[in-house]
């Protein structure tokens, strides 16, 4: 027979040991570590056969189920994101840096549904009332029938919002949610999972829409949101430089529509503003045609978004050259570096890379790869790719070229904004061609060689 093995966990972060100690070594928590104890410690134990459980329903996988009616906000930027409009007994975690503009986004959508008739509650757990409404008064949405409360306590929410029965309820923050169940302080993994389960766990027995916010810290996990992301049905997070403007509302899970959607607003003296046309929007600051600068046309979710690219390669005064990246992966940078030097022959030992998305947009696309390789060229060469031009196609190790999805709904954007012409990779389906001249290439040394004369 087996001998009982015990297992233990960190309330604060939740690593796993196998034995007890007075500090987690994972997060660093001092007298965090406790014993599991239940069901999910090892395998089966003799008592669970022993008591037997009562047998669940199964169903069909054949059985009709109507599609959710959606409620809508009226904020176009926010119900596409969504996946088209509210699910009813949905869970929505809503995360983003501090300061961000969450509580302002969330305000706005709770008028917004309010006032399309949905019975709506706002629990901030970090503002007083007042604060709230003063906010509310400043966005000029003072009218709006949300009921409102500022309270930390989750039992006392629990039962309010029991009695209420709203149609939606928007947490603000999960963070600030204090379990008296769970022995932790507000704001730890276990009390951030705690809540999050309690409050989701609610939302579908009783068929209310509940919105989390969850601030994300810039060292990342510790008590963020990430805890809580397996248990919502959408995830979206909230991005944009506080420099900026701009703020991009991203769905990175969404049970109920496509992920990688985005929304973008503005934010401005009376809250956030749609930006119903965000390409227009990235390429405003553009100036004339210059080296290092390239329009990548990108595709976000299901809406192809214009972006300009902006590379500067100098001569390294330090002893290992420098690679900075905004708003793309620095990996991936890295990969594109070592695929031009090894396929194309050009090397970047003893230079400086600079690559900076303009306008605080965050790309994660492979079709930027041969974007950033052409940004990256033209800056090194000083020579401005042909005005009016966007690029797109993802580079492989070997150099080639592979097209990009959607390829059409790129070139029609482009189109729409005015560009003339295009550089993609050969093979892009792009019937029902317009009139944007398409120069396509299959491989890098190829673009290369036709674009900056090298090889
Ligand atoms: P907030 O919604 O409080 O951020 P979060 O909840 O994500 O922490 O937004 C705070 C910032 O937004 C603050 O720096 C001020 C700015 N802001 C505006 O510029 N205009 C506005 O109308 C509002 C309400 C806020
Ligand atoms: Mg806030």
């Amino acid at each position: 027979m087996a001998k009982s093995s015990s297992s233990f966990s960190c309330t604060e972060c939740g690593a796993k040991h196998s034995k007890w100690s007075g500090r987690c070594d994972a997060c660093g928590a001092w007298n965090s570590i406790v014993e599991d104890k239940g069901i999910s410690s090892g395998p089966p134990s003799k008592s669970l056969g022993a008591r037997r459980g009562s047998s669940i329903e199964l169903t069909d996988l054949a059985t009709q189920e109507t599609p959710p009616p959606r409620a809508h906000s009226g904020i176009a930027e926010l119900d596409r994101v969504l996946g088209g409009g509210l699910v009813p007994s949905s869970a929505i975690l809503v995360g983003g840096d501090p300061g961000i503009g969450k509580s302002t986004l969330l305000l706005q959508a709770a008028a917004h549904f309010a006032q399309s008739g949905l019975k709506t509650i706002y629990v901030s757990g970090e503002e007083a009332s007042a604060q709230v409404r003063m906010r509310a008064q400043r966005l000029g949405l003072a009218d709006a029938p949300v009921k409102l409360a500022a309270e930390t306590n989750l039992r006392d929410i629990l039962t309010t919002l029991e009695a209420e029965r709203p149609q939606l309820a928007i947490i603000d923050s999960i963070q600030t949610m204090w379990a008296d169940n769970v022995e932790s302080a507000p704001g730890s993994v276990s009390q951030v999972r705690a809540a999050a389960h309690e409050l989701t766990s609610f939302a579908k027995r009783r068929g209310v829409a509940v919105i989390l916010v969850g601030h994300v810290t810039k060292e990342g996990q510790i008590a963020g949101p990430r805890v809580v992301e397996h248990m919502v049905d959408t995830v979206l997070y909230f991005e944009g430089e506080r420099g900026h403007q701009f703020r991009i509302l991203r769905a990175v899970k969404n049970r109920f529509g496509p992920a990688d959607e985005i929304g973008v607003f503005e934010m401005t003296g009376g809250g956030l503003t749609e930006v119903t046309n965000p390409s227009a929007l990235f390429l405003s600051e553009r100036g004339q045609p210059s080296p290092g600068s390239v329009v990548f046309a990108g595709i976000e979710g299901t809406r192809p978004v214009l972006v300009e690219l902006q590379a500067l390669v100098a001569p390294s005064p330090h002893s290992q050259a420098r690679r900075t990246v905004v708003g793309w992966d620095s990996g991936r940078l890295a990969m594109i570096l070592a695929v031009l030097e090894a396929r194309c022959g050009i090397p970047f030992a003893g230079l400086d890379v600079y690559l900076n998305v303009a306008g605080g947009m965050k790309i994660s696309e492979p079709a930027a790869d041969l974007a950033v390789a052409a940004a990256i060229l033209s800056a090194r060469e000083d020579a401005a790719l042909p005005a009016e031009t966007v690029v797109f196609g993802e580079i492989s190790l070997s150099g080639a070229l592979r097209p990009a999805s959607q390829t059409e709904n790129r070139l029609k954007e482009a189109q729409k904004l005015g560009f003339t012409s295009a550089i993609a990779p050969r093979g892009g389906k792009a019937v029902g061609a317009t009139g944007i001249a398409l120069n396509t290439m299959s491989d890098l040394t190829g673009f290369v060689g036709e674009i900056f004369g090298a090889g």
